[in-house]
């Protein structure tokens, strides 16, 4: 099924990060040159997506800035643009929310979710392997994580599993250790029928008294289904600083010439 329009939610406040986060968004953090959204950006581009929207809010104009300068400097960042739009959610209420202030730019269609700050190295792109496995069911990227992390995801419920589906019969946000149903918890990449936007509208505020995407898709799993798909490649939560950390690493030692800057570097308090 094709997949044509993403939503960015990048109207967070990236807590995790303050002070920095107070005047940078923490989208515009960066891995060594490139900031999180453009390494976002890129993977929705090597899935044939052409439409970005991005949900953001005041104190973001940087990410606005960022991509007119990749709009007026395409030969230097050699991607092909697409067309890129913004919505403001004025309040901050969630991920459920941000993606509900894309309603009116989705219409009709299928659409893509996906968070910067799920930084996933892939030797292709996630999501363009998730739309290559879309049939229309709401569809998730899902990892298993440590028990002792599943308060930080949405965790599903497993019906059944396939090679590389697992199929929810529900679904959690944040659940604590004990109530968890498991530890296949979801990653910020989302493929969602535009029938959301009904259900997201209708949603009471739920954890931290935000409207979570995850209650939408539970709501929806009697009509439209949700299969976490088990994708391929490697994941830094970068809203943390160790996960912001480590995908810096990680980067820093596949680049020859960085690599041999960190080796130095440790080398040297020998
Ligand atoms: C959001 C979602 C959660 C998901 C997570 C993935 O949480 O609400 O279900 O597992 O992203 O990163 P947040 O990290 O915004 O608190």
């Amino acid at each position: 099924m094709k997949i044509s329009k993403v939503v960015f939610p990048v109207g967070g406040l990236g807590k995790r990060f303050f002070p920095i986060t107070r005047v940078i968004p923490k989208e515009m953090l960066g891995i060594i040159d490139k900031p999180l959204i453009h390494y976002a950006f890129e993977e929705a581009v090597a899935a044939g997506i052409e439409e970005f929207i991005f949900v953001t809010r005041h104190g973001k104009d940087s990410i606005e800035d960022y991509f007119d300068y990749m709009f007026a400097h395409s030969e230097y960042f050699d991607i092909k643009m697409g067309s890129v739009c913004y919505v403001r959610q004025n309040e901050p209420m969630g991920l459920g929310h941000a993606v509900l202030c894309a309603k009116n730019l989705i219409r009709d269609e299928s659409f893509a979710v996906m968070s910067a700050d799920d930084f996933i190295i892939h030797s292709e792109s996630c999501i363009g392997e998730m739309i290559k496995h879309y049939t229309g069911a709401n569809m998730v990227a899902s990892m298993n994580v440590a028990l002792c992390e599943v308060g930080k995801y949405g965790i599903l419920d497993v019906d059944h599993e396939t090679d590389r589906l697992v199929i929810a019969k529900s679904v959690d946000e944040k659940p604590s250790i004990e109530s968890a149903k498991s530890t296949h918890a979801i990653v910020g990449r989302y493929l969602l029928s535009h029938e959301i936007f009904d259900v997201l509208a209708g949603l009471k505020p739920g954890v931290g008294g935000e409207i979570q995407l995850t209650d939408a898709l539970m709501r929806m799993i009697p009509t439209h289904g949700l299969a976490g798909f088990k994708f391929n490649g490697l994941r830094f939560d970068c809203g943390s600083k160790d996960g912001l950390l480590s995908a810096i690493l990680h980067f820093a030692s596949q680049d020859e010439d960085l690599k041999q800057i960190v080796e130095n570097f440790y080398g040297s308090r020998k």
